[in-house]
Formats: C-alpha cells, sequence, structure tokens
C-alpha cells in the first residue's frame, strides 16, 4: 500500500482545484470532479446541488461565477445565526460563494475572510468579491492548518467540504480554537466516512474527491472536542457516496468555543 505525506498530498489537492478552476468545470454537476479510480456511485451525484441547501434568492444575489466554482457539500450558513458586525471567517473559502453570503448578513460594520491555499481559488474569489462590489470581504492566501488570522479576532467559522481535505485536522481545529474569539462558533459542512477500506484511503486521487481524508464521524468529533470546543452538535447528515460498505456522508456539525481558559491539547 502506498503511503504519502502531508505535502505530497496537498501538492495533488492543490493541483485538482487549480485545474477545476482553471478550466471552469462545475464540480458536483459535471462528471469531472466526483470521478475517481474507485467506483463512486454516480446515482448520488445529482443530489449535490439539492444537497447545498442555498435559496434561490441566496444564489441570485451573488455572481454566477461563485456559483458555477464553488465545490461544497452543504450550506454551512444555514445553522449560523450571523448577525451586523460579526466577524467570519471560512477555511478553504473557494471561490467564495458563502464568504460573499456571509458578507451580506454581517454587513459593513462585519467582515468575511476567506482562507485558501489555491493561488488560482483565491484569484478568482478576488474577482467575484470585486464584481459583486463586496467592500466587507477579503481572502487571503495560506493553510488552514496555520491560518493567517490573529488569535481571537473572529466570532464564526465556517467551512464547506474542506477540513476532510486536510491530512492534519488537529492542526485544524486547534488553529480553529485560537483564531475564535471566546463564546465563538465553528459550523462546519464536510465529509466523514466510515468503514472505509485501507485501500481507498491509501489513494491519493482520492483525497481531492473528499474521500480519502474523510475521517469517521465519531474521530471528526472527537478532534473537534481535543481542541477544546464544546457544545458539539450534528445537526443533519446525508449520503454522499458509496463505495462498498462504507457510508461516505455529508454532515453538518457545529460547536462554540468556551468563555474560560482552555490549553488544547
Ligand atoms: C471542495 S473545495 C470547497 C471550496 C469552497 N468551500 C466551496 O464550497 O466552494 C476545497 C477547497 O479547499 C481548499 N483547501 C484544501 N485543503 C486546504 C488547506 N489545507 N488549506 C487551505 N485551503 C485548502 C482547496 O484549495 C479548495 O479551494
Amino acid at each position: 500500500m502506498t503511503t504519502h505525506n502531508a505535502e505530497q498530498i496537498k501538492a495533488a489537492v492543490r493541483e485538482h482545484y487549480t485545474g477545476l478552476v482553471k478550466s471552469d468545470e462545475v464540480c458536483c454537476s459535471s462528471s469531472n470532479c466526483c470521478d475517481t479510480e474507485i467506483n463512486i456511485e454516480t446515482s448520488l451525484k445529482g443530489e449535490f446541488a439539492n444537497q447545498n441547501q442555498y435559496t434561490d434568492v441566496q444564489l441570485s444575489s451573488i455572481p454566477a461565477d461563485a456559483v458555477e466554482n464553488s465545490f461544497g457539500c452543504g450550506n454551512p450558513l444555514m445553522y449560523a445565526d450571523i448577525c451586523e458586525g460579526d466577524v467570519v471567517l471560512d477555511l478553504g473559502s473557494g471561490s467564495g460563494i458563502d464568504v460573499l453570503l456571509a458578507a451580506q448578513l454581517v454587513g459593513e460594520s462585519g467582515r468575511a475572510i476567506g482562507i485558501d491555499m489555491t493561488p488560482e481559488m483565491i484569484k478568482k474569489a478576488r474577482k467575484n468579491a470585486e464584481a459583486a462590489d463586496a467592500k466587507n470581504v477579503e481572502f487571503r492566501l495560506g493553510e488552514i492548518e496555520s491560518m493567517p488570522i490573529e488569535s481571537e479576532g473572529v466570532d464564526w467559522i465556517i467551512s464547506n467540504c474542506v477540513i476532510n481535505l486536510a491530512p492534519d485536522k488537529d492542526s485544524v481545529f486547534r488553529e480553529a480554537h485560537r483564531v475564535l474569539k471566546p463564546g465563538g462558533k465553528l459550523l462546519v459542512s464536510d465529509i466523514v466516512a466510515n468503514h472505509l477500506p485501507k485501500r481507498v484511503r491509501s489513494m491519493i486521487s482520492n483525497w481531492a474527491n473528499c474521500i480519502s481524508g474523510a475521517l469517521p464521524e465519531a474521530q471528526y468529533l472527537d478532534a473537534i472536542r481535543r481542541a477544546g470546543l464544546e457544545e458539539i452538535q450534528v445537526f443533519s447528515k446525508s449520503a454522499y457516496a458509496k463505495i462498498g460498505k462504507a457510508e461516505v456522508a455529508s454532515i453538518k456539525v457545529g460547536a462554540l468555543k468556551p468563555n474560560r481558559n482552555y490549553t488544547p491539547q
């Protein structure tokens, strides 16, 4: 079985998303993004657009390019009661769909910041922000394992189908704990996979498709807990793909940074 180190995995993920955004292919309604070397049941693909659960009003309020180049697995804003003046951080912001929607909620007195490690995505997101005339938006090139964000600077962390792609999830959640204000919340839509065969986990080509790096749900929630976040709640769960007996699901998870000191493990 081949094993890959973190840098090899990140390079493969970056290359994949650079290719997608350059060629302007649409992820989950095309046959390209979700194709893999293993046989993922294609019957589930058509559901992705609905799984995203954005309203028509939301989708028509931002540039079409941001919608067409979105690669998420849910709408992380669905369970977030974001207020005017809040600071929202999107991990792996891609071409900007959730940042642009969050920017509308936080208004002129708030800010929406996106981090992504793929330069082409950052370029695309900045273009979309300009097209949307969004002044309270910023996109930073960087990795979510070491976020280019000040400590205790954000009220909300959102993320859409990204943390599964990170080889070191503990670092991601530790960083989330660091940058959240006390009382701040994490709300992510992501992929988890129970009983995934080792053979599939070891295939680097399936990392970028949100399969190989997906943790079993219990491990995912444990990683959030270990970082010091509390009140962890799974809001919803739906099938993402079927690979033999493995259950690959899209989940929405919320957690809170408590209002007291904690040294993450
Ligand atoms: C599946 S796409 C989702 C993009 C966006 N959230 C959306 O809903 O359209 C994954 C994105 O995460 C970014 N990404 C993956 N791993 C990352 C990491 N470790 N640090 C920063 N960005 C990462 C990729 O560059 C890509 O833009």
